[in-house]
């Protein structure tokens, strides 16, 4: 083969040459089109359930080094699978394995009639890695692993992703790979909120093109999903009954500690990582349900009671917006003061779909520090406000967060879809109050600004659909 190959090798270049060096290269370009929010063509059926298990999705438990939630689907005849659990070995024989119980949630969607499963598992060992699987009808998953936190004093690599929302399979996959590739070591994985767009007729869709992008960080690391708007869908609407109500995949998704807010129960959790407690708000409902003063209560009851040295609140819509016009006025008013007065160290947020950092009210201090970035392909503009007060901020990039805490220091690092460094800081301290904040310049690339007038659908406000 080896002979058959080489001689060709010169001539293959010298067409390439020439290919470069005639306009009729330049043709071949193919012009970039608007491209349809899934890839999966109508009348296309590509994500049925089956009697083999699909979505499987590890979550915390209140105390992730004890537990962790697990749900998957099936077709709606599969009743009371189980998940199955033993201590990861080398050898494929890994021993008497326990037997979990599920509950489940049936869906009618456009992909047909599931039934998502949830086991909770508990009574785990701290900082373990576990082999577990899940059962379908006659099948079971492959076998998976997940590690348990480990105690507080570990050092701990966490990721946090902005708004996935459009195109997931499209664009969104190659962002979390990358994240993957950068932080192999990761653990934990926090999702700001509007994982979908939850578009008209293929929601299902959507979700199974979610699914599709996380890949493997499903069930590697424990995911930490918060509710964004688009996880909502209006009823009644345009009659004076409109009103928000949570869509039915979020129940259903996501097997998530029961320890929410009044009012927003499903919606709001709480849990402790591994010397991290990490509160989990809905800014939908705090802005339209009227459960932000509850939040707010709610909020500084977890913070108050954390005996943990850091804090990371993760909330879809930001507590002050780089978007132009865009004021989330009930959280400014009820959950901003709490996070303050409670010094919590990181607020993760998207929605606007730019990049943007900031610290807090006040200045001198280090923490919160405040953050928002996107993961997906639809980006937005930068409001006035947002580029004289955040810094740095970015239009027009997709990115992914990796968060490295150990002992008294935090190392935070926002990274374009390539890899590359955008934003890079370490809080320092012993005691929320006490940190101090080092700006990390060094290796930076330079600042990223939309150079188009408008998108390919011709909106101004916007600078990519
Ligand atoms: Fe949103």
């Amino acid at each position: 083969m080896p002979h058959a190959v080489r001689p060709r090798l010169p001539r293959l270049l010298l067409l390439g040459v020439c290919l470069l060096a005639t306009p009729a290269f330049a043709e071949r370009v193919v012009e970039t089109t608007v491209e349809p929010n899934t890839l999966v063509p109508a009348g296309v059926m590509r994500y049925a359930p089956s009697v083999f298990p699909d979505r499987v999705i590890a979550t915390p438990a209140e105390d992730a080094a004890r537990g962790f939630g697990v749900s998957w689907r099936t077709v709606a005849s599969v009743d009371a699978p189980v998940l199955e659990i033993v201590v990861a070995g080398d050898s494929p024989d890994m021993g008497e394995r326990r037997r979990v119980a599920s509950t489940a949630i049936a869906l009618d969607g456009e992909n047909g009639a599931a039934r998502f499963h949830h086991a909770r598992v508990d009574g785990l060992e701290p900082d373990t890695l576990y082999a577990w699987r899940v059962q379908g009808g006659g099948t079971w998953s492959p076998w998976m692993h997940t590690r348990t936190a480990a105690a507080a004093a570990a050092p701990l690599t966490l990721l946090y992703f902005g708004d996935t929302q459009n195109k997931n399979a499209s664009l969104s996959t190659r962002v979390l790979r990358e994240a993957q590739r950068h932080a192999p070591d990761a653990k934990l994985a926090l999702f700001a909120g509007d994982l979908v767009s939850g578009g008209e007729g293929e929601d299902d869709n959507e979700w199974g093109e979610w699914f599709d992008a996380v890949g493997p960080l499903a069930t590697m690391v424990v995911n930490a999903p918060a509710p964004g708007n688009h996880e909502y869908r209006e009823e009644f609407e345009d009659t004076p009954q409109e009103r928000r109500v949570l869509g039915d995949h979020w129940t259903r998704t996501f097997a998530l500690p029961a320890n929410g807010a009044d009012g927003a129960e499903a919606t709001s959790y709480w849990f402790d990582y591994q010397g991290v407690r990490v509160v989990v708000l809905d800014g939908t409902s705090a802005l339209d349900l009227g459960t932000a003063e509850a939040q707010a209560a709610w909020l500084d009851r977890t913070l108050a009671s954390n005996p943990h040295r850091w804090s990371i609140a993760l909330v879809h819509q930001p507590m002050y917006s780089p978007r132009q016009d865009r004021e989330n006025r009930l959280l400014r008013e009820h959950v901003l003061p709490v996070l303050e007065r409670r010094r919590v160290d990181l607020v993760l947020q998207g929605h606007d779909h730019v990049y943007g950092r900031r610290g807090g009210e006040d200045a001198r201090r280090a923490t919160p520090q405040y953050l928002v970035s996107v993961v997906g392909a639809k980006q937005y503009r930068l409001g006035e406000r947002a580029r004289q007060d955040m810094d740095p901020t970015a239009e027009d990039t997709q990115l992914f967060q990796v968060i490295r805490i150990d002992g008294d220091t935090l190392r935070y690092e926002s990274r374009t879809a390539t890899g590359r460094l955008y934003d890079a800081f370490e809080l320092r301290g012993a005691r929320p109050g006490q940190r101090r904040l080092r700006e990390i310049t060094e290796g930076r690339i330079a600042p990223r600004d939309c150079t188009r007038a408008a998108t390919l659908k011709g909106r101004a406000d916007r600078c990519w659909e």
